[in-house]
């Protein structure tokens, strides 16, 4: 039914959706500073091994409620209740005031619906940690005037889902900023009215006009020009709030 190319084309559309959204959901700030009281909360989380039953953010099983609301919905006298002669398939603990009153700071401050929503955090320096919008910052604080118009099309566009900053995306879409050493103008307009679907770019929708072009391939010389020197502001504005993948985060179990 489908060209190939244009299968190839879905799925990159589809590769990159995923990896945008990935990327947004895990730079959340969700290094949550527990109370003393939801510490000790947490550790009869786990002896109670409340999570056979209960989840919290997306962990744990499926007999009892998802808990990670559940401070919202359950008042004080319910969760007492619950936590020393049980209700229905919820075993009973026989939790002291203390106990009780642990456990209720846990469930209040892991309540978080401000958490992990993703968040696009574009251009502003302040509050740049994406490698994105880090990179975003740099350019526009220190981009020149000719270049200026190619990096709005280009920001303005859908490119950036595709060409990240110095590296070859996941799509294989290259880094832009050496493109100027690597193809000459002609070869740039080509591919900036054309695309190259066979290769997983799709021609630019809407169209890009010849003086858009233009100015694309001005910023793609000037980024080359300028290079390292935003290679090093750009790392610099991402310090050490960069995306640790491998950090497993308080919530999961031990
Ligand atoms: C054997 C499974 C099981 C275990 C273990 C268990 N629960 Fe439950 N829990 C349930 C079930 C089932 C319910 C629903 C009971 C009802 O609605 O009558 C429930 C309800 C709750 C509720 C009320 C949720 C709501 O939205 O109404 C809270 C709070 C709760 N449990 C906390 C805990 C805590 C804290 C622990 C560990 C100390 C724990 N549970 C251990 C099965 C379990
Ligand atoms: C769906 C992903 C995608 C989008 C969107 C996209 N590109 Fe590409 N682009 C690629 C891929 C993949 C290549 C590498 C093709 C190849 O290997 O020849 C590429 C290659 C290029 C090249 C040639 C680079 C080289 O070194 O050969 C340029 C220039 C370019 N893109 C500019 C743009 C501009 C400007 C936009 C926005 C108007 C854009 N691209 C949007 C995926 C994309």
């Amino acid at each position: 039914m489908f060209e190939p190319s244009s299968k190839k084309i879905m799925l990159s559309v589809l590769v990159v959706c995923f990896a945008i959204q990935t990327g947004l959901v895990y730079s959340d700030d969700v290094d949550i500073v527990l109370s003393a009281d939801a510490v000790e909360g947490r550790e009869l989380y786990h002896d109670g091994s409340c999570q056979v039953c209960h989840q919290l953010w997306g962990q744990g099983g499926f007999l009892g409620p998802d808990l990670t609301n559940a401070s919202s919905r359950v008042d004080e006298t319910r969760l007492a209740s619950l936590l020393t002669v049980g209700s229905g398939q919820m075993p009973a603990f026989d939790y002291d005031a203390d106990q009780i009153r642990f456990m209720r700071a846990f469930l209040e401050e892991i309540d978080r619906p401000d958490v992990g929503r993703g968040q696009l955090r574009l251009g502003d320096p302040a509050t740049a940690v994406t490698p994105q919008g880090a990179f975003d910052a740099t350019v526009r604080e220190k981009v020149s005037p000719v270049a200026l118009g190619g990096f709005e099309t280009f920001a303005s566009g859908v490119c950036s889902a595709c060409h990240f900053p110095f590296q070859t995306s996941v799509v294989g879409a290259p880094d832009l900023s050496t493109v100027s050493e690597r193809l000459d103008d002609s070869v740039l307009h080509e591919v900036l009215t054309n695309g190259r679907p066979e290769r997983g770019m799709p021609p630019p929708v809407p169209a890009l006009s010849a003086a858009q072009q233009d100015q694309l391939i001005e910023y793609f010389r000037w980024l080359n020009d300028n290079r390292a020197d935003l290679m090093s502001d750009w790392e610099l504005r991402q310090g050490d709030r960069r995306v640790d993948w491998s950090r497993l985060d308080w919530w999961e179990f031990r």
